[in-house]
């Protein structure tokens, strides 16, 4: 998964990995934005860094990249590219071995999806993407070619249908206020914004049989073929047969394997019931140009699309969104599905580091909807073998990290961060006592513009590292990735909330980061989760040259390096105070707008608490470092791995014991985007006529996981 955000990045609030998320409607936030001063060209790098920096070499990514572009990785399919990958980190001294689980997946059979006009006449709906002679894979007889939404049950609908804009709770309700009936109806929904599991849930939950996703040209931003632009593969556009797959588990209420919740799914593993996070009604998704007709035997039935007056509601095609239903127009939708507990292999790469109670994580996943993806996620793993060598070069030289650097390459990711869910389970008490970070890197190349999310103790690395990197893709123009990153995302590092392997690490106290590259509205479009992100897209479209990888990779490297090797770690509490802090001046605004009427007293202090422990230890630090008194440092790197388990709150949020953040967590509605305050700012969303008292109570539970937090830091 991961999302290419951009094309309304100036809308989102924060963007996902591996999952879209654009019409995201921003609050106005009080973060702060890093400002556009680059005063460090040409980057001064140590030698260290320029040895690994110099090791990422474009021909052999290309070569890795075309390795994965080639497998089958459907989770449960792809044990022979977990072994090769596992092979190519052994050859580069990280020792490796395969971690087996027992997943539940659900595997596509058939599907058909017939359309019914009004004057009666019948026919197929077209949902199988194009073969196309100029990239041979699309054409594979695997199962992964098909087209079908993981976790859909098999079942039947044969109904009238109701357009539903994004799917959102709001847009349903939307079709309700309109008088228009959803009861017993197909909904039609446009992807985007939400995670597609949610607009499934969400026309489950407003009483729909069935939901049919569609992907709109109006998310490809300028390059359309409206807009003349040839579309894949003769040229930078969406190819019209495109489509999206992808799971519909309900993620924002829990991730991994849903029948081992808290535990890892080893074979023979009890399995709990699953019913609060899959749906009931059967889905399918399609491609715009099998959407358009669909959309336009709507046209002058129910309410127009600019009457309904929604965000997201009106795309690109040519109808006029209108909510229907039509009499006598109707969807048939069949789908057979398959279910199985089926083996999954993450790959574990290791390097001992000196001090055995230190552990950095580096993950990316592996797995696949299709033969391809090469920009999801075989970019990230393409990069994570150049990074093995890289540090093999490094290690040759006699350098060996302080900390231990453990390496993941997850599977099931797609299906709800699977792989890495169940990995964390059975290492959890390893981890809180030893991991200092998790990186993360998923789509590492979609496009040439650098995305970075993460814990804010993470964002002073992050953003001096990215000026540390020379961003490839602006020929003659001497950038750093820091400067595009800075000038596609106004200087504001991205809050975590879900969508890709680094969610079970947040949800267990540990400072996270997720780093990629995505497209922008004038590149060439990326053919998210469909048969088309491919090796040809990627070389041909995506990074000719693979230039963008190497220089994701640098940038990777150089993080794990400095998290590996450094006396004093890069971690600076500092500026979590100071998120903290823009976060609670939301936080107030949002409470406002809705009337809530909340005591935030004791936030408030534990925030000032929190300031006064980061500054105490950022003096203790300086003490240490001026001392030279590796005692001191070890304690004051222990208070920086240690301070995000304060964080964690025991039995979760409301109705949702995965997640434990009390500072960050995707949101129940959104799935990908994230809520700062989980617990107070959803009391306060979901509050029933004027009701606060939940909220209220999680003003408390949000200051007591500062507090500790603070007190782990205390000097
Ligand atoms: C559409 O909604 C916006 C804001 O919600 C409002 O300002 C505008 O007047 C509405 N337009 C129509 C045509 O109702
Ligand atoms: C790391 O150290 C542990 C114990 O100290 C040892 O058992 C293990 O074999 C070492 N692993 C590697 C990859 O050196
Ligand atoms: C880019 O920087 C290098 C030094 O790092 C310099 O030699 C070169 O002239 C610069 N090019 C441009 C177009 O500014
Ligand atoms: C690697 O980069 C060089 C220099 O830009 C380029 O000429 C070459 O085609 C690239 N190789 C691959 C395999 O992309
Ligand atoms: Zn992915």
């Amino acid at each position: 998964m991961r999302t290419a955000a951009l094309i309304a990045a100036t809308l989102a609030t924060g963007a996902a990995a591996c999952h879209h998320d654009f019409n995201v409607v921003a609050r106005h936030t009080h973060r702060q934005r890093v400002e556009k001063r680059n005063d460090n060209w040409p980057p001064v790098l140590s030698e260290h860094e320029t040895l690994l920096v110099n090791s990422f070499d474009n021909v052999s990514i290309d070569e890795w990249s075309h390795y994965y572009g080639y497998q089958n990785k459907l989770a449960g399919y792809g044990k022979e590219a977990a072994q090769w990958t596992a092979d190519r980190w052994n050859e580069n001294g990280f020792e490796s071995h395969l971690k087996e689980y027992h997943a539940f997946l659900r595997y596509p059979v058939s599907a058909s999806l017939h359309f019914t006009a009004a004057d009666g006449t019948e026919s197929e709906v077209k949902l199988r993407e194009d073969v196309l002679e100029e990239d041979e894979v699309t054409g594979y007889n695997e199962i992964s070619q098909q087209t079908w939404l993981a976790y859909s049950p098999s079942g039947q609908a044969d109904a009238e249908y109701v357009y539903a804009g994004l799917g959102s709770k709001e847009d349903f309700q939307a079709l309700v206020d309109q008088g228009v009936e959803i009861e017993g109806k197909v909904a039609l929904i446009r992807y985007g914004g939400l995670f597609r599991g949610l607009k499934v849930k969400n026309a489950q939950d407003f009483g729909a049989v069935a939901a049919v996703l569609f992907l709109d040209p109006a998310d490809d931003g300028e390059v359309t073929v409206a807009n003349g632009f040839k579309p894949y593969p003769d040229g930078p556009a969406r190819n019209p047969s495109s489509v999206q797959k992808g799971s519909t588990l309900f993620l924002s209420t829990q991730p991994g394997d849903p029948t081992t919740p808290g535990y890892p799914s080893h074979e023979g593993a009890p399995r709990a019931d699953i019913s609060h996070v899959i749906s009931r009604i059967p889905s399918l998704p399609i491609s715009y140009s099998a959407a358009e007709p669909l959309l336009q035997a709507l046209d002058g039935n129910g309410v127009s699309g600019e009457a309904v007056n929604r965000t997201g509601w009106v795309g690109a095609l040519d109808a006029g969104y209108y909510t229907g239903p039509a009499p006598g127009v109707e969807l048939s939708l069949d789908v057979v599905a398959r279910d199985s507990i089926s083996p999954i292999h993450d790959v574990i790469g290791w390097i001992n580091g000196t001090n055995p109670d230190e552990t950095i994580v580096i993950g990316n996943h592996r797995d696949t909807w299709m033969v391809g993806g090469n920009g999801d996620p075989n970019s990230g793993s393409a990069v994570l073998v150049e990074f093995t060598k890289a540090f093999n070069k490094l290690r040759a030289t006699g350098w060996q990290p302080k900390r231990n650097i453990v390496i993941a390459s997850w599977d099931a990711e797609e299906w709800g961060m699977i792989g890495s869910t169940e990995w964390v389970e059975e290492h959890v008490n390893w981890l809180t006592e030893t991991a200092v970070a998790y990186l993360n890197v998923d789509v590492a190349v979609s496009g040439p513009r650098p995305y970075v999310a993460a814990t804010p103790e993470l964002h002073t690395l992050a953003v001096d590292t990215l000026k540390k990197v020379i961003h490839p893709n602006f020929g003659g123009f001497n950038i750093s990735l820091f400067d595009s990153w800075q000038e596609t995302w106004g200087g504001e590092v991205a809050v975590l909330g879900s969508g890709s392997d680094y969610t079970s690490f947040v949800h267990r106290g540990i400072s996270s980061l997720d780093a990629g590259s995505n497209q922008g509205a004038t590149d060439p479009v990326w053919h998210y989760h469909s048969n088309y992100d491919t090796y040809n897209w990627m070389s041909k479209w995506g990074d000719p040259g693979f230039h963008v990888h190497a220089a994701q990779g640098q940038f990777l490297a150089l993080l794990a390096y400095h998290l590996a090797s450094d006396d004093i770690l890069s971690i600076d509490t500092q500026n979590y105070a100071v998120e903290l802090r823009a976060y609670y001046d939301d936080l107030v605004e949002y409470a406002e707008e809705h009337g809530a009427d909340l005591d935030l007293s004791e936030l408030d202090q534990a925030i000032e608490l929190f300031k006064k422990s980061a500054d105490e230890v950022k003096a203790l630090e300086k003490l240490s470092v001026e001392r030279g008194d590796e005692l001191l440092q070890k304690v004051v790197n222990h208070k920086y791995r240690d301070f995000q388990r304060g964080f964690i709150s025991q039995g979760g949020l409301p109705d949702r014991e995965f997640y434990k953040h009390v500072v960050n967590a995707p949101g129940l509605d959104t799935g990908y985007g994230a809520v700062t305050f989980p617990g107070i700012t959803e009391g306060v969303q979901y509050a029933e006529n004027g009701n606060f008292e939940l909220a209220q109570e999680w003003v408390g539970k949000t200051a007591r996981g500062i507090v500790v937090a603070a007190n782990i830091l205390k000097t």
